[in-house]
């Protein structure tokens, strides 16, 4: 007679191996289908001697039921297994129709960036780069600017490593660059003159963020260098630039101001493209009653635009082969976040760093 419990063991390995459903159904038939041992010794109790039947027929019953259960539950858990892996092989249904893909916008700063590019490129000059981590010698000393000058201080200026506030500089120290003028440094150290060049890119002051302010931000900085340059190529360029970007009638004005960079220094202003130069509200703002002068300009007829001067001899001095004697060359730098406001006609900075959807699809297909 066969061992009850034998049968047992042996079909409950058999069952617990089984890897997939298909090997569990081979094995329900070979321990529980028609011609399985435990089936047939089930099958065949009546000729085993009557005082066996009781005992065997019970056991049997009971092996054959737990063994049921236990194919039932593995099948369930084979199956669920393999319909995982049906499903993550077919992830890709290929007759679905396709999902639209929403066409991008670029951004009003890279649409102005470009725009202030562009007129530059048109006017011969080189786009260059330059990095935003800076040596301390590269944005100040190099600059002539000098120890103890308030930029370098650190509640001014984000250092990364090496401020030196005993010696009150070190010009290995890092910084996050605070003008784009240090890229004049180092255009000169790639190129010899005649060097013509525009670099724009991000700026970082220690500053309150508000409307108008905020501690990054960007700026584009130009830088000529030839023999022969004067204040008047200086104007020119600036006027050209100006006209181009906000309109070709409109006066451009120098005022004398200071820069360690530049000698003589001066601040440019293009007279406001909204009131034309009159201070007054537009006829829609006035009739709104909401505003008693032009709200671009506050009144003031200008908007200054730009710092610029003529490079001192000092910087010219510092790299080889731009012998201040024989060279002479203009430098300007502009806020490009400014620029994109009084194009566009926006009233807060900070809209240009929330990316707000909303915000940023207004400037979509403009140049
Ligand atoms: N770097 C100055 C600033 O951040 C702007 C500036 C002034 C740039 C005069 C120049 C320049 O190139 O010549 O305010």
């Amino acid at each position: 007679m066969p061992d009850i419990e034998q049968l047992t063991r042996d079909a409950r390995s058999d069952l617990e191996a089984a890897a997939t459903v298909a090997e569990l159904e081979a094995a329900k038939v070979a321990h529980l289908g028609r011609s399985a041992p435990l089936v047939l010794l089930l099958r065949d109790i009546r000729e085993l001697p009557p005082e066996d039947r009781g005992r065997v027929g019970k056991a049997g019953n009971v092996a054959r039921k737990e063994l049921e259960a236990l194919a039932a539950s593995r099948h369930d858990a084979l199956a669920a297994v393999e319909l995982d892996d049906r499903l993550r092989a077919d992830a890709i249904d290929v007759t679905l129709p396709a999902r639209s893909m929403p066409r991008g916008t670029l951004h009003p700063l890279t649409q102005t960036r470009r725009l202030l590019e562009d007129i530059f490129l048109g006017m011969g000059y080189d786009v260059v780069d330059a990095p935003e981590v800076e040596s301390e010698w590269y944005g100040f000393t190099a600059l002539n600017t000098p120890v103890g000058h308030p930029a370098r201080n650190p509640s001014d200026t984000f250092y990364v490593a090496g401020h030196d506030a005993d010696a009150g500089a070190n010009d290995d120290a890092l910084i996050l660059r605070t003008q784009t003028s240090t890229a004049q440094l180092r255009a000169m150290q790639l190129r010899k003159p005649p060097l013509y060049v525009v670099h724009p890119g991000r700026v970082y002051r220690r500053d309150d963020i508000d409307a108008t302010h905020s501690d990054m931000f960007h700026q584009m900085e130009a830088l000529a260098i030839d023999e022969g340059l004067t204040l008047a190529h200086l104007k020119g360029t600036i006027e050209s630039f100006l006209h181009r970007l906000f309109g070709e009638e409109l006066d451009v004005r120098l005022r004398t101001h200071f820069f360690p960079f530049t000698e003589p220094s001066v601040e440019a202003d293009v007279q406001c493209f909204s009131c034309r130069g009159t201070g007054d509200p537009s006829a829609e703002d006035a009739a709104s009653g909401a505003f008693d002068r032009c709200r671009v300009c506050r009144g003031e007829g200008w908007i200054e635009i730009m710092g610029a001067g003529m490079v001192d001899p000092n910087v010219l001095g510092v790299v080889d082969g731009y012998d201040p004697e024989r060279y002479s060359g203009f430098a300007f730098g502009i806020g490009i976040d400014r620029v994109a406001m009084l194009r566009h006609g926006f009233p807060d900075l900070r809209m240009l760093f929330q990316n707000d959807l909303r915000f940023v699809r207004q400037f979509a297909g403009r140049p």
